[in-house]
């Protein structure tokens, strides 16, 4: 993270605008943390100023940090200069790179991509955690009609697979890193044709971190098409085990099930384990249902006035748990009587989100954005809701 570090430091009067950057107000944490409000040709974020004992560290906030890199950079010259600071140490000369998105973006596409913009023009298929992607693009060339979204939280499994897209010119696969446990939530109903999850960690000591769950299986179905499939493929025969007592607990199923069965295509684990002289097992779940189509998700927005100065008194670092999310209210920064910002963790358990809660005027919203309207944050949300607004 671009930073830069002085000697000594005596802050200017906020609101201050040094050449295309607004410094619009500090915010103080009890710890004496420091975040410094910035806004940029309309976007904001933060700069985080930390005394130490022998000088100040200016550094972006990450949980605020907006791309290119460029503006963090500049918006910390611009800072230095309003300030007449002499640096002791910088790293926030920008080199002379180029500003346009890199091309991976293309394929590397977030989450509120899915909830936003995804056209559903083809049939669907997906991949669950597809490692070194052998699978995955195999599929992709055989089937150049489907469009593939292949899902892995492994950054360097992603990049790989964006080389190799580039590399063999696929164009129909799309790359998400978000967590494959609460993702099906983004996708409509009764769009994908097979959903594949090959070799998942089997956790056996920490089964709650496995892919397949009932809530897994139930959103697996409620996207798949009539006659589309689930198809998990294992080493693991407690995997295999406990997949299928979780399967065969449904109201209605047909299950197929094969042992070392060989596909066009061994994937890096696969070849490892047959090496091993491992049995290999595949469940196949079909589905026959048409699923109706998920009701919204509400916005996660505030709607009634709030007073900072009563928060203020009333906070306390705590967790609000539930049974699939939580809040974890972290910190809390004043910058005037009655504005200021929280820093708080939301969501499920798998795939919390970051935020911070931005107190102005009597209202209050979330910063740097919205989080995503999913199920689990949106139970969060309410819990934040209650806190905020108690009598
Ligand atoms: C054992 S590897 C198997 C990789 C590949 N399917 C194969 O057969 O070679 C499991 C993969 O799942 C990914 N993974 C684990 N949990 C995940 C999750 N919750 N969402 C998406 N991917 C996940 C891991 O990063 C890892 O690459």
């Amino acid at each position: 993270m671009p930073n830069i570090q002085t000697k000594s430091l005596e802050l200017v009067k906020f609101p201050a605008t040094f050449g295309d950057y607004t410094f619009e107000f500090i915010a103080t944490s009890l710890r004496d943390e420091k975040l410094l409000f910035t806004t940029y040709k309309e976007r904001s974020f933060c700069l985080q100023i930390i005394q130490r004992e022998s000088n100040f560290l200016i550094k972006g906030d990450k949980l605020t940090r907006i791309s290119p890199v460029s503006i963090i950079q500049n918006a910390l010259k611009s800072f230095a200069k309003l300030h007449n600071l002499t640096l002791t140490f910088s790293n926030i000369e920008t080199k002379n790179e180029s500003q346009k998105p890199k091309g991976d973006l293309k394929i590397l596409k977030n989450a509120s991509y899915f909830e936003k913009d995804f056209k559903y023009d083809k049939e669907l298929w997906i991949e669950v955690g597809f490692g070194s992607g052998r699978h995955l693009l195999h599929q992709a060339k055989e089937n150049p009609n489907i469009q593939f979204i292949g899902l892995e939280i492994h950054r360097p499994s992603i990049e790989q697979v964006i080389k190799q897209c580039k590399i063999q010119e696929i164009d129909n696969i799309i790359i998400s890193d978000f967590d494959a446990r609460v993702f099906m939530q983004l996708i409509k109903s009764n769009s994908v044709g097979r959903i594949f999850v090959h070799f998942p960690v089997p956790w056996d000591k920490k089964p709650h971190r496995r892919i397949i769950s009932k809530s897994f299986i139930e959103e697996s179905l409620r996207v798949l098409k009539i006659e589309g499939s689930l198809e998990l493929r294992t080493d693991s025969e407690n995997y295999f085990a406990y997949s299928y007592e979780t399967m065969q607990a449904l109201e209605i199923y047909e299950l197929n099930i094969r042992k070392n069965h060989d596909l066009k295509i061994s994937s890096k684990y696969e070849d490892r384990w047959k090496r091993q002289e491992k049995n290999i097992y595949d469940i196949t779940l079909i589905n026959y249902n048409e699923s109706k189509e998920k009701e919204p998700t509400p916005k996660l927005t505030f709607d009634k006035k709030v007073n900072f100065a009563d928060i203020k008194k009333r906070f306390t670092k705590h967790i609000v748990r539930d049974e699939d999310c939580f809040v974890h209210f972290e910190e809390i920064y004043q910058a005037s009587e009655n504005s200021g910002m929280i820093k708080l963790s939301l969501g499920a358990y798998e795939k919390c989100e970051h935020k911070y809660l931005l107190f102005k005027n009597n209202m209050v919203q979330y910063f740097p954005n919205v989080s995503l309207q999913i199920v689990q944050n949106y139970k969060s949300h309410q819990k934040i809701k209650e806190f905020l607004y108690v009598k």
